[in-house]
């Protein structure tokens, strides 16, 4: 009897291990399962689904073409970007500083650039341009591909010149880029219709994709010239 009593006793607690491994597994299963799903649906929302161009590494002065300033109409972007004395500014894929160094001049000692890039040598070249050309207003900022790096509500207008079809991640780019904008910043995308892997990008792509980071189309040009096809300008969505 007293046998018969501990083997009942031994099955009972073998049953008891068993029943208490399948219900932790599948907790943990179902735990595990969660996890794997959850993260941030926003980020992942927000990936595109497209080419992009690799990012440029080649010769940076390649971008100091004599009559750049004039086929590009480079005053007249600066005025339609609303860029004066005392403004700060960034140059989002600044590459050699090109524009950064006649953004500096415009706005002026008060004023600020940020030249940002993700390319070292750009930040190199762009450091060792400021210290030749005396552009003590420029500040160059070595920037992640998903993020300039810029503070937050410190800039008034942005230029993104011949770069967007190089950014892997534009959407979350241009979100991160909202948060360092002043109220009323207006920002440039000037580029060529393109693929994305063509070193350039359909600009009916490229206003959807501002569009879901929050931006307006405020006002589209087409008369940059130098192969750049448009120049499109926005702004901050009101309720954004
Ligand atoms: C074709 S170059 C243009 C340089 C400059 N804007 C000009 O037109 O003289 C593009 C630059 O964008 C930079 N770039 C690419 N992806 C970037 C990103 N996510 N953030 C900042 N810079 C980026 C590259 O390193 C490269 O220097």
């Amino acid at each position: 009897m007293k046998k018969y009593i501990i083997s009942w006793i031994v099955v009972k607690i073998a049953l008891l291990g068993v029943f208490s491994f399948f219900v932790f597994s599948e907790f943990q299963s179902s735990n595990f399962a969660q996890v794997a799903k959850s993260p941030t649906p926003e980020i992942v929302d927000d990936k595109i689904n497209r080419p992009t161009s690799n990012p440029f590494e080649g010769d940076l002065s390649r971008y100091d073409k004599e009559n750049r300033a004039d086929n590009l109409q480079i005053e007249r972007v600066m005025n339609l970007l609303q860029i004066s004395e005392g403004k700060t500014v960034a140059d989002i894929g600044a590459g050699g500083g090109w524009f950064s160094a006649i953004a500096s001049k415009r706005v002026g000692e008060k004023g600020k650039i940020y030249a940002v890039d993700i390319n070292k040598n750009a930040i190199k070249y762009i450091n060792e341009r400021k210290e030749k050309e005396k552009l003590t207003n420029i500040v160059a900022v070595l920037g992640k591909t998903d993020d300039p790096l810029l503070d937050k509500n410190s800039i008034d207008a942005i230029l993104i010149l011949n770069t967007y079809h190089e950014i892997a991640e534009p959407i979350i780019y241009l979100k991160k880029l909202k948060q360092s904008l002043k109220k009323g910043a207006l920002v440039g995308i000037i580029d060529r219709e393109g693929n994305g892997d063509d070193h350039g990008i359909d600009s009916k792509t490229l206003i959807k994709e501002a569009d879901k980071a929050g931006f307006i189309l405020k006002q589209q040009y087409d008369f940059v010239e130098e192969s750049m096809d448009y120049f499109l300008i926005f702004e901050v969505k009101k309720d954004k």
